[in-house]
């Protein structure tokens, strides 16, 4: 049986991640590829909450409780849609995993990665992706896009550095676990999207051959 697989999609702000998941879906949808697409944090009842609490909410969240607010929604997820999906076979299309939680709340604020790593596969039970796509954008041009968009959540409401820090971030990420790969997002839309599914094919594919040599 089809062994199911996990395809994340990470980038910092602005990167072009929203249409670039868009058109993956038409691809897979083209291509008749059973998935379900899904957000983090969020995806579930439960997990929306969460969210709402995360990124709408004026309140100040200490820096665990917040580690633990993004693992608790993943702990749901992967139990709930996850599981059951790869299961069946099914493709996973993530926006966003774990690997935004070491970014972000890891090497972006010079914390701990390890600790952090633990509480990850605490959440995910040790399921991992089998392919995360990074859209890279240099933080020069991603705080511009931002500036001119003038769209700001609570994760947002950040300067310059910040945009550095999350593009040296999420390169530390990819250096670090070799099925990230990186896409150029400088790129137009479509060559974005012709890069992505490049790399999936060759990924996806090499799977499926395996499966059919088991
Ligand atoms: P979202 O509105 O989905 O933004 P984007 O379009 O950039 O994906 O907000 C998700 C925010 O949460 C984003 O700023 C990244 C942040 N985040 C973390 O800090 N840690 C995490 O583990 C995850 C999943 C997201």
């Amino acid at each position: 049986m089809k062994k199911g697989f996990i395809l994340s999609f990470e980038g910092g702000e602005a990167c072009g991640k929203t249409t670039q998941i868009k058109l993956f879906k038409e691809y897979l949808d083209k291509k008749g590829i059973d998935y379900i697409a899904l957000r983090e944090p969020g995806g579930t009842e439960v997990g929306e909450s969460i969210r709402n609490i995360l990124l709408h909410q004026k309140v100040d969240i200490d820096y665990r409780t917040e580690v633990l607010l993004f693992n608790a929604a993943r702990a749901q997820i992967i139990e709930e849609k996850i599981k059951p999906a790869l299961k069946q076979g099914k493709l996973v299309l993530l926006d966003r995993f774990y690997h935004s939680t070491l970014a972000y709340q890891g090497y972006a604020l010079g914390r701990d990665t390890n600790s952090l790593k633990k509480i990850i596969n605490y959440a995910t039970d040790e399921i991992k992706t089998d392919l995360t796509l990074l859209l890279n954008l240099p933080a020069e041009v991603a705080y511009q896009r931002k500036v001119e968009e003038n769209q700001q959540d609570r994760f947002e409401e950040r300067g310059f550095e910040f945009y550095k820090n999350t593009e040296n971030a999420f390169l530390e990420v990819a250096k670090n676990d070799p099925n990230v790969k990186l896409i150029d997002a400088t790129k137009s839309i479509e060559e974005v999207h012709k890069q992505m599914v490049e790399t999936f094919e060759k990924h996806y594919n090499s799977q499926e051959e395996q499966e059919g040599s088991n």
